[in-house]
């Protein structure tokens, strides 16, 4: 608002002929300053543009810009620590001004210079990072000629942070990112003012920290046999003799440089260790902290529920886990230590003697308040250190621990209750924090969690839920986003899962709700995409990418087309049939009919050129779209894709098997019969599977095809036998059974379930589902 305001007074000052200096800059704030008054006059920053900074206490809030220049450039800004020294002409100066909050700062650009105000060195960071998001995309390239001239627009901010917690954790033990890639995040994440960065160390697949005491969690527990061509929920596990080859972790030197690096742009690293569960990779190590002994193996792929966890009746578990968070807190400044604490299934607590002797000695009711005393005991120890505990939001269960701080993912829940017991709270709720979920349309992104958070969604997040008046707020610290990293194989693929939507986080965060205005945030974000490439960021295009809605009228035998994309404005063209996509294709303005078969392609165009990955549908209206099925065997009430008309409707499924359009069968095989409504002449039927094995979702074993033309009496024309193995990966197969024309009236098809996950599964024996969206008859 504030700015349109501007802007129209310049445009006014144009007009009555006054002669301002205009810069080309496209705004790319983010987060989104406090106030921002844009003003006529540029400043011309160079390598010779002194930076004053008075106060020799805020220069650390400068080394990493001075760095910076002097990677791209070769050459060492000009930095005094008197005015005097540094000339007449225009300059940076940065004041220390005592009335700042902590982290604010104010700044304004102007011909003849810059001046920055902080009360911190953090301030005066965050400070550089709006003046570097002022500047030319230049600044992010490798190389630039030392003799540059940047012209920087006149502005006027204002500028301070909504929470204190602005955070991302990075799930390391799932698949393991080398330093290199953690410090390149953390350089990447400063940029935006986060400001803490959780770093999930330990879990079932891997414990990712060197410690010194307990060598073994490191050589043992840091490798898992090497399963990543398999689907995640399908990874058998480690067997007698086989060489565990996948892993890593961080060396004690390791964890310096990157707490350092950290230091270096204001981002605290709060480490996580779990604990009671996920955390088979130490028990791999150390059987002995089991309630059972093991033995154990590092796991490859997911396990459900978490059964094997640490033993709360032994004391020396608890001296075992002393001494690692002893290294730990070595390690880490944090003020909290995360603890973990989620997801534990209590079943070998219940058997175990030591663990039932346990909750007698303590005069305990069950197994929860025995996780209460396993967590309450730890948080003495680290209290006694002088640390705060962290943990996810099961630590509520059986009764908090009484200083603990609380992360609420569960939903915002566990955090109102913990806030209004007076905790203090990070709220990062499933959604719209996780950044394992899709953040775009299934059928066009690589695998995900199954959930869905796109970027105006993760926009849309509020930390501080309306059940809580004043005070309760004021223990909400702030929130983070949480990259878990079962399908996230790859740093590549780390960025892409991070960027852009970190940047939504980024400024919900730290700028004031008055400021939230989605199409405006959007736009920023399009002008940071130069940045992301220069930076060498693989950062996801999907608000580009657009979504194919359809609609199926019975009673017309029509389906209605409706096209969208996340961008605000964006320019939609498509093509129907095989005509290939250009920028003079089809403008969309609305929803397209189609009364016969037909294939969209779709795209956004961007300066004459389509951006984002391009999208096509096929629609097929077949012989028995619309009729009538009698299903001889019932459909789950869990999937029904719409009730009877699913399998009939010509619109196709995507690999979001919850997207509504699948009909699933538990164990059941799918049998029905296709009421054509007249003789028909038919040789083809088609039908489309959901492969998706990590679901438990298979392709049947066998489909075959009937007619009749009394709806009693069938005979067998086709029979396909599938030839694709369980353990292929995610997909969708259009099973084609071909046969010499026959004229009738009912169809029946017999498509026969898996019945129960293969050998190699994770859970052997297990129901398999058998999801089909489209029974096609041509
Ligand atoms: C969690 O997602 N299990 C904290
Ligand atoms: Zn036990």
């Amino acid at each position: 608002m504030r700015k349109s305001i501007i802007a129209a007074l310049f445009l006014v000052l144009l007009a009555a002929g006054c002669k301002k200096e205009k810069v080309n800059y496209t705004d790319r704030l983010i987060p989104e300053p406090e106030s921002v008054v844009f003003t006529d006059g540029a400043f011309t920053f160079t390598m010779n543009t002194p930076i004053v900074v008075t106060d020799k206490g805020l220069l650390p809030g400068l080394k990493v810009f001075r760095q910076h220049m002097k990677k791209i450039t070769g050459k060492d800004l000009k930095v005094y620590t008197s005015e005097k020294d540094a000339g007449r002409g225009a300059k940076i100066t940065v004041k220390k001004d005592a009335g700042i909050a902590k982290e604010g700062y104010t700044l304004s650009v102007g011909k003849k210079g810059v001046k920055i105000a902080a009360s911190t060195p953090e301030g005066l960071f965050y400070a550089i990072q709006t003046f570097m998001q002022l500047c030319p995309p230049d600044l992010y390239k490798k190389n630039v000629k030392p003799g540059f001239k940047w012209q920087v627009p006149g502005v006027r901010i204002k500028d301070r942070p909504q929470f204190a917690w602005r955070g991302m954790m990075l799930d390391v033990s799932r698949h393991f990112f080398t330093k290199e890639e953690v410090l390149k995040l953390l350089d990447e994440l400063s940029q935006f003012k986060m400001n803490t960065f959780h770093i999930h160390l330990v879990d079932d697949q891997g414990w990712r920290i060197e410690i010194k005491k307990y060598p073994k969690l490191t050589s043992v527990g840091a490798w898992r046999v090497d399963r990543e061509d398999l689907p995640w929920n399908g990874r058998a596990p480690q067997k007698p003799g086989e060489k565990a080859t996948y892993g890593g972790f961080y060396t004690q030197d390791d964890i310096k440089e990157i707490v350092s690096y950290a230091k270096d742009r204001f981002i605290t690293v709060i480490p996580e260790i779990e604990m009671p569960g996920h955390t088979t990779s130490s028990l791999a190590a150390y059987p002995q902290f089991s309630c059972t002994g093991g033995p154990f193996t590092v796991l490859p792929g997911g396990i459900w529920p978490i059964t094997d966890i640490y033993c709360a009746g032994n004391d020396s578990t608890f001296l075992f886990l002393e001494d690692v968070l002893t290294e730990v807190m070595e390690l880490f400044p944090s003020k909290y230590i995360h603890i973990g604490g989620d997801e534990a299934t209590k079943t070998e607590w219940k058997k175990c003697p030591k663990c039932q002797k346990r909750i007698r000695d303590e005069h305990l009711k069950d197994v929860n308040e025995l996780q209460s005393y396993f967590i309450k005991r730890i948080e003495k120890f680290l209290n006694d250190n002088g640390r705060v505990l962290l943990g996810w939001d099961e630590i509520l269960e059986g009764g908090l621990a009484p200083k603990a701080t609380v992360m609420s993912w569960r939903g915002m829940k566990g955090g109102i209750e913990a806030a209004k017991s007076g905790h203090d709270v990070v709220m990062t709720p499933t959604s719209p924090c996780y950044f394992d979920y899709y953040q775009g349309d299934v059928d066009n992104e690589p695998e995900a969690f199954n959930g869905h958070n796109p970027l105006s969604k993760v926009y849309k997040f509020k930390p501080v839920p309306e059940e809580l008046d004043g005070d309760e707020a004021r223990h909400v610290l702030g929130g983070q986003a949480n990259l878990w990293t079962e399908y996230v194989p790859n740093a590549k693929h780390l960025e892409y899962m991070t960027f852009p939507r970190i940047l939504a986080i980024a400024e919900t965060l730290w700028s004031p709700v008055s400021t939230r205005n989605w199409p405006d945030f959007a736009k920023r974000v399009e002008a940071t995409f130069p940045v992301f490439k220069l930076q060498g960021i693989n950062y996801a295009q999907s608000v580009y990418n657009v979504k194919i809605d359809s609609d199926f009228d019975p009673a017309t035998k029509q389906v209605k087309i409706t096209l969208s994309a996340e961008m605000p404005g964006s320019e939609i063209r498509y093509t129907i049939n095989d005509e290939d996509l250009a920028n003079n294709s089809k403008l969309y303005t609305g929803p397209i009919v189609l009364k016969s078969s037909g294939t969209i392609r779709a795209a956004v165009f961007k300066d004459g050129k389509p951006v984002g990955t391009p999208v096509f549908k096929d629609i097929k209206i077949h012989k028995a779209t619309g009729s009538k099925v009698t299903y001889l065997t019932p459909y789950s009430k869990k999937y029904t894709g719409g009730g009877d008309g699913c399998l009939v409707n010509s619109i196709r499924g995507s690999k979001n098997f919850s997207d509504k359009k699948w009909q699933a069968f538990e164990r059941d095989d799918c049998d029905v019969i296709i009421d054509l409504g007249k003789k028909e002449k038919i040789e083809k039927i088609t039908v489309g599977c959901l492969h998706s094995p990590g679901s438990w979702i298979f392709l049947p074993k066998e489909l075959t095809a009937y007619v009749s033309n009394d709806g009693k009496s069938f005979r067998q024309v086709a029979d396909l036998k599938n030839t694709i193995p369980s353990s292929a990966k995610a997909q969708i197969v259009d099973f084609e059974l071909k046969f010499k024309p026959e004229e009738c009236r009912y169809v029946k098809m017999k498509i026969k379930n898996l019945g129960e996950a293969p050998e190699w599964h994770s859970v052997p024996g297990s129901s398999a589902w058998l999801f089909v969206d489209e029974i096609i008859v041509e």
